[in-house]
């Protein structure tokens, strides 16, 4: 699943993924596929190995006006979406697997990327 592309509406929220090239409408807007940056500081997410799983925690805003509204973890074989909401504590569990990348979304600044070397 390594080349899943993210589209959010801005409108209603909507999270939609695919593998391939698509078109997605939603809100009767056109949704462009997202292109992930590398986190700065306001959007870093720290993951700690925690038993069998990885243990992420952010200090990113989770106000109803700018949070992190989801978090997914893609491997070659899986894509593992969790969806946060305004007011969550910004904690959060994957199970822990080999490689692969978080992909999450800032509903102010948008897709952001974290390699995962263990
Ligand atoms: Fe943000």
């Amino acid at each position: 699943m390594k080349n899943t592309k993210f589209y959010v509406c801005e409108k209603c929220g909507n999270i939609l993924t695919s593998t391939e090239n698509a078109e997605f409408v939603c809100c009767g807007e056109n949704l462009l596929p997202l292109v992930a940056k590398e986190a700065d500081e306001a959007h870093k997410l720290n993951v700690e190995k925690s038993e069998d799983d990885f243990y992420i925690t952010f200090s990113h805003s989770m106000t109803k006006e700018h949070y992190i509204s989801f978090i997914s973890y893609i491997r070659f074989d899986k894509v593992l979406t969790v969806k946060l909401y305004p007011e969550q504590s910004g904690e959060l569990r994957f199970p822990q697997m080999r490689g692969g990348k978080m992909y999450y979304y800032c509903n102010a600044h948008g897709l952001f990327e974290l390699k995962i070397v263990r």
